[in-house]
């Protein structure tokens, strides 16, 4: 038990040294707004509904990304309406976990990757 807990962490890390980069998806489980993102704001930030900034894309995110995290946690915290709800439907999440989850979203966007998913 003890043993095939560590091998997944030697995995784990070899993976992450590996991959290096932000973006690579192999490490995505890894980064702390993965689970965040993919309960709640993958509804919406996925596909880009109702003109929502598209993970994965940089246009979309670069210019955001450049306003600043901080304020891009404020906006997500009150919500855009009519189309984003407040903390983008994640009533119960805190803010460290909203920051994580638009941090996330960055990562995964602002890398040039040869293809999404
Ligand atoms: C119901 C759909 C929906 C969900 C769920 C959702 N979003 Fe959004 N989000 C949007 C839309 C639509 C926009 C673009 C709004 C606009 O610019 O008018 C947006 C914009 C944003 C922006 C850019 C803010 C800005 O300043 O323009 C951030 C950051 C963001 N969302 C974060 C999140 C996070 C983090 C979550 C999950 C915790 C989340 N969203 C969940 C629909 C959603």
């Amino acid at each position: 038990m003890t043993r095939a807990l560590c091998w997944l962490c030697m995995i784990g890390l070899v993976a992450c040294s590996e991959s290096g980069e932000p973006g690579a998806t192999a490490e995505s489980a890894n980064h702390p707004g993965a689970g965040t993102y993919e309960m709640f704001c993958i509804a919406c930030h996925k596909l880009g509904i109702s003109g929502a900034p598209r993970i994965g894309s940089a246009e979309a995110w670069e210019e955001l990304a450049s306003t600043g995290v901080e304020r891009l946690l404020a906006r997500t915290i009150e919500g855009i309406p009519p189309a984003m709800p407040a903390k983008g439907g994640c009533l119960r999440c805190s803010d460290e976990q909203l920051k994580a989850a638009i941090d996330y979203m960055l990562d995964q966007s602002l890398v040039s990757r040869p293809s999404e998913e």
